[in-house]
């Protein structure tokens, strides 16, 4: 397909007859029914915009808060029926559950989570929601001054007060290591492991062990947190083990040629590798896992206000401020992860891969079953271990 929009929006049948309409999002087909001609025109914007482009800006405004909010208003007009029903998925539950959006109650006392990267961002609202859930959550971060800092504002809010923190560099085997012996020797169980930290386009460096950071860190540092801790995991099934991807994958390849980027560096497409990769390690650890009790899932959170931003110059991250009515809020950027971590309607799911707390498509190159092998063999030998 060259430019996106000519299959975005078309629209069939003359004037006073039954149209149908077909809009066409990140390569899915929606074809919606109507008495009456639609004002779409600010989509047909998109018609000069290049296909990628408009995908996300069309997957952004689909997770908008307000845009919710204009179709409820809408809601009873018949105009509104059509835009309610494209739209239908992009309510955001403010205490997800289901796909419906509808709050859950779930409980999680006597459970215990483990994330990675809880101080700030999605991590820390995934903690504070799990938190109020009850279960006991170990946030994993690699600054204790920040970590003990959200540690303290999440037991103030959460009331609860079995929360805590441990150091954990995941640009470092050895802290990697030294991190999971200590949960491997303390904690009883762990039965939601979500492997949330994130780096995203650095500038081009390296990890302790001399891996390409955002691989490094994204991929390879959770690829051996999860090996390390997996015989907990299994000993406390049922147990989800949640890995947080990105849209971004679809501009990612995994370069096996060159996977710490050393002939050449592109941050963004480093960063779709990395992220790609998060989806097949869920996809063959979720294989390998059959008959376990243990369930794995790979999300996009959505674009969502926080600090992952950091590397982007000054003026991409101040049209992002520009047009921050596009992007969520870091409480509606949990909102996949809290869904992945405690829906029950999961619990026989494994492998899937997650948007707006609903199961979507993934990437033709993040479902090759040959890559996601290759990848596990490689990753084992670049952080040396034997994992079959
Ligand atoms: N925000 C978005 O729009 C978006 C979109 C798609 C996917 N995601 C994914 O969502 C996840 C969470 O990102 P976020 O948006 O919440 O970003 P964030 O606010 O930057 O949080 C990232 C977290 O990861 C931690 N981290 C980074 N490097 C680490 C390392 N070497 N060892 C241990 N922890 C490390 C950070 O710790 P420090 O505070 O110490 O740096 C921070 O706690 C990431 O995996 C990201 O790729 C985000």
């Amino acid at each position: 397909m060259g430019t996106f929009a000519k299959y975005l929006y078309k629209e069939e049948g003359g004037k006073g007859k039954k149209k149908r309409v077909i809009i066409v999002n990140q390569g899915n087909k929606k074809t919606c029914e109507t008495d009456h001609r639609i004002n779409l025109a600010p989509v047909t914007v998109l018609l000069s915009i290049q296909e990628k482009v408009a995908v996300n800006f069309v997957s952004m405004l689909k997770s908008q808060r307000w845009i919710t909010v204009v179709i409820q208003t809408l809601g009873s007009t018949e105009k509104g029926t059509f835009v309610r029903k494209y739209f239908s998925e992009c309510s955001i539950p403010s205490k997800a559950s289901s796909p419906t959006g509808r709050s859950s109650d779930i409980r999680l006392d006597g459970k215990t989570v483990l994330l990675t990267g809880g101080n700030t961002g999605i991590g820390k609202e995934t903690a504070r929601d799990l938190a109020k859930r009850g279960a006991r959550i170990i946030i994993a971060c690699r600054d204790m001054e920040k970590g003990t800092a959200a540690v303290k504002e999440l037991v103030e809010d959460s009331g609860n007060e079995s929360i805590i923190v441990k150091k954990l560099d995941l640009a470092d085997t050895k802290s990697i290591r030294e991190f999971a012996a200590q949960i491997n020797d303390g904690e009883e169980q762990i039965n939601i492991l979500i492997n949330n930290a994130g780096v995203m386009m650095c500038p081009y460096s390296k990890t302790a062990d001399g891996f390409e950071m955002q691989f490094g860190v994204n991929h390879l540092g959770h690829f051996l947190l999860t090996y390390l801790l997996l015989d907990l995991v299994k000993r406390s099934s049922p147990a989800r083990i949640i890995n947080v991807s990105s849209t971004a994958h679809k501009m990612g390849s995994i370069n096996f040629k060159d996977l710490n980027s050393e002939q050449s560096y592109s941050s963004i497409k480093a960063y779709g590798q990395s992220k790609l990769a998060n989806i097949l390690f869920t996809k063959e650890l979720a294989k390998k896992l059959e008959g376990t009790g243990v369930t794995v899932y790979s999300l996009h959170p959505g674009a969502v206000r926080t600090e992952l931003g950091r590397h982007l110059n000054v003026v991409i991250r101040a049209s992002f401020k520009l047009f921050h009515f596009f992007t969520k809020s870091p409480t509606e950027g949990a909102q996949t992860s809290i869904y992945c971590a405690v829906a029950p309607e999961l619990e026989t799911k494994t492998g899937q891969y997650y948007s707006d707390c609903a199961q979507v498509d993934c990437s033709r190159a993040a479902s090759n079953e040959e890559t996601a092998k290759k990848l596990w063999d490689v990753s084992c030998k670049m952080v040396g271990i034997d994992w079959q």
